[in-house]
């Protein structure tokens, strides 16, 4: 089975978005997002991949979006209209793999997951959008120390799926 991690950045109250946006802006954040996924394969599906400056791809890394969308097609976006199209294009790419949400296709591909970088951001950013219940199968194997920025608490942690 193809081996996927997940990173996401949730808030005190597990969401994740509004108005098809981010809650918050935290630029440390923001810098491990990409050198975590920088060479990657990042995994999105079509809400994100509208919510992204000008809907341009994220660079230096291979960009896949999900759409139910037969007709789209962008430059520097593999488009695939269903999870079997996914696996079909993740298979032939010698590359970790990366899902970035937002909260339709975390729920979609937490199954497949294996790892997961979550910033947990100590505030409540009311949000619209939720990251899905993570269930018994997963364990915290590493969190950072508290970090603030303009007041704001959040923390880096790491969880691993138990088989
Ligand atoms: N905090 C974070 O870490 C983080 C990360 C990423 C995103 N976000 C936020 O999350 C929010 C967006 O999340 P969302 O749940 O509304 O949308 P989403 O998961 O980004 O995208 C949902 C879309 O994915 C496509 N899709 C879903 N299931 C599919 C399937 N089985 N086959 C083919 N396509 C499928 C459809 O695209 P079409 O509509 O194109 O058909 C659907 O509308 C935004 O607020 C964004 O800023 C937060």
């Amino acid at each position: 089975m193809i081996d996927m991690n997940l990173i996401a950045a949730v808030d005190s109250k597990n969401g994740i978005g509004r108005d098809n946006k981010l809650l918050f802006h935290i630029p440390e954040d923001m810098k491990r997002f990409r050198s975590l996924t920088m060479g990657a394969a990042v995994v999105m599906g079509g809400k994100t991949m509208r919510s992204l400056p000008n809907q341009k791809p994220l660079d230096g890394r291979v960009n896949i979006v999900l759409t139910r969308d037969k007709d789209f097609s962008a430059d520097g976006f593999i488009v695939c209209n269903s999870v079997d199209e996914l696996f079909e294009a993740l298979k032939t790419l010698k590359k970790p793999i990366f899902v970035i949400g937002g909260g339709e296709i975390y729920s979609l591909l937490l199954p497949y997951c294996s790892s997961a970088y979550i910033t947990h951001i100590d505030a409540d950013g009311r949000a619209d959008t939720f990251f899905p219940d993570f269930g018994t199968q997963w364990r915290l194997t590493s969190q950072s120390e508290p970090h603030e920025y303009n007041g704001i608490k959040y923390r880096f942690s790491e969880y691993k799926k138990i088989i």
